[in-house]
């Protein structure tokens, strides 16, 4: 093909365009709903699936252990998926219940199964069981990464990291929008490993510095992203955090300043790698979102974050009985702008879902919300002594 002088000329715009465009596909070109102006997340904690219908559940009623199974947790999903039709299923880890699972994939084969055949698009990432059979935290994450409909990634290219399943995931703005080709929502997946590999230390994983180091890199540049012509904004795009093990803050809280209930001891790493304060310096976390402790299901506000827990999934998984196993729900929306138009995202929003008879709605709040004038709201600060 001739290429007339004037199309060189673009030559290097085409590039840069392609760049640009490939960049804000990094979620597979997850969008928020044009109609609605939503994007709804449902979060999966602590699934603990093994073998299916052979495998029983723990912590219900003596009567209900004749007919109860991992196909009750099987249930749970579909009834969830289908009342909410969310745009993103997470979740975040002990997906699988290793010790019990006699065929690591067929486990996860099962347990991502409704999310598969409903064909909605899904993340996943590890917690501390899910390499307790014949796969390694490696073999199991690149197993996951090969299934239908997920966008779960094994890493980021050409960076050496920690652990196995860091990623982030862009939803852009509605179809015909100014911001189809922006990152308006901003969701990032973490490692949290699973036990501690210094001798000197007992107990659970943390999130290494490598880890923080990409996720400042790439906070940074979907900001700057963000921040820049087409459509520059002056806020950052507000950032969740999803991974598997609480953070030492999560202790922060008591019943006074918490939303939803503690109902055991908060099981971090025993030292703090500071990815809290990472987070807060970031500037761009609203929310983080954790599993690990099934019976703890809060949500407490910290320096400006929400840290949250989702509560215990599944029925393999240890729980208490006649305390529903639940889910929770994140909503963003997205704000009109002067025009008519769909603008950046104006508030995100947290409800719980029981596997009760009625699939309750429990514990609605707002996580965060853009003040009136672009900027977050102050909380009123306390009058110096
Ligand atoms: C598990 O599922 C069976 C079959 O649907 C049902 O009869 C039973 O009540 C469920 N058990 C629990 C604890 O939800
Ligand atoms: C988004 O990107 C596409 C493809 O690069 C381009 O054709 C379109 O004009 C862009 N839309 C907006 C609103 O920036
Ligand atoms: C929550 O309230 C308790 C006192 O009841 C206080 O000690 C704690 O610092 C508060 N936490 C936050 C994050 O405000």
């Amino acid at each position: 093909m001739e290429i007339k002088s004037s199309n060189r000329t673009l030559f290097p715009c085409f590039f840069l365009l392609i760049i640009a465009t490939n960049m804000a596909m990094r979620g597979e070109g997850l969008k928020f709903n044009k109609k609605t102006g939503e994007f709804k997340i449902v979060q999966v904690a602590d699934m603990h699936y093994a073998d299916g219908r052979s495998t029983g559940c723990l912590d219900v009623f003596p009567n209900q252990e004749a007919t109860c199974s991992d196909l009750n947790t099987t249930d749970f999903l579909y009834r969830v998926f289908r009342a909410e039709n969310p745009d993103l299923v997470v979740f975040t880890g002990d997906n699988i219940f290793g010790f019990d699972a006699t065929d690591p994939a067929k486990s996860m084969n099962m347990a991502f199964a409704p999310a598969m055949a409903l064909k909605l698009p899904w993340a996943a990432i590890l917690g501390n069981h899910d390499q307790e059979s014949s796969l390694s935290r490696e073999g199991v994450m690149r197993h996951i990464v090969t299934m239908p409909h997920t966008l779960s990634r094994l890493n980021p290219d050409g960076s050496e990291i920690d652990g196995y399943g860091n990623y982030n995931i862009e939803i852009s703005g509605p179809e015909g929008s100014p911001f189809i080709n922006k990152s308006v929502l901003n969701l990032y997946f973490l490692d949290s490993g699973d036990y501690s590999t210094v001798p000197s230390i007992t107990g659970y994983g943390w999130i290494k510095p490598s880890q923080q180091v990409w996720f400042q890199k790439t906070s940074s540049q979907l900001q700057k992203m963000y921040k820049s012509a087409p459509h520059a904004q002056k806020e950052s795009a507000p950032g969740l955090v999803y991974f598997h093990i609480p953070l030492p803050e999560y202790s922060s809280f008591d019943s006074s300043n918490f939303t939803g209930v503690r109902q055991e001891g908060i099981s971090s790493a025993s030292i703090n790698s500071g990815f809290f304060a990472t987070m807060v310096e970031a500037g761009d976390v609203k929310a983080v979102f954790t599993g690990h402790d099934h019976l703890n299901d809060f949500c407490g506000k910290l320096t400006g974050i929400e840290l949250c827990y989702a509560g215990g999934f599944g029925y393999h998984a240890y729980g208490k009985a006649g305390w529903s196993r639940r889910t929770r729900v994140v909503s963003a929306l997205l704000e009109k702008t002067t025009d008519g138009q769909w603008g950046g995202v104006k508030s995100v929003k947290t409800w719980k879902r029981l596997d009760d008879q009625y699939l309750s709605t429990i514990d609605s709040q707002v996580l965060w919300s853009k003040g009136p004038t672009g900027r977050r709201k102050k909380s009123p600060s306390p009058t110096p002594p």
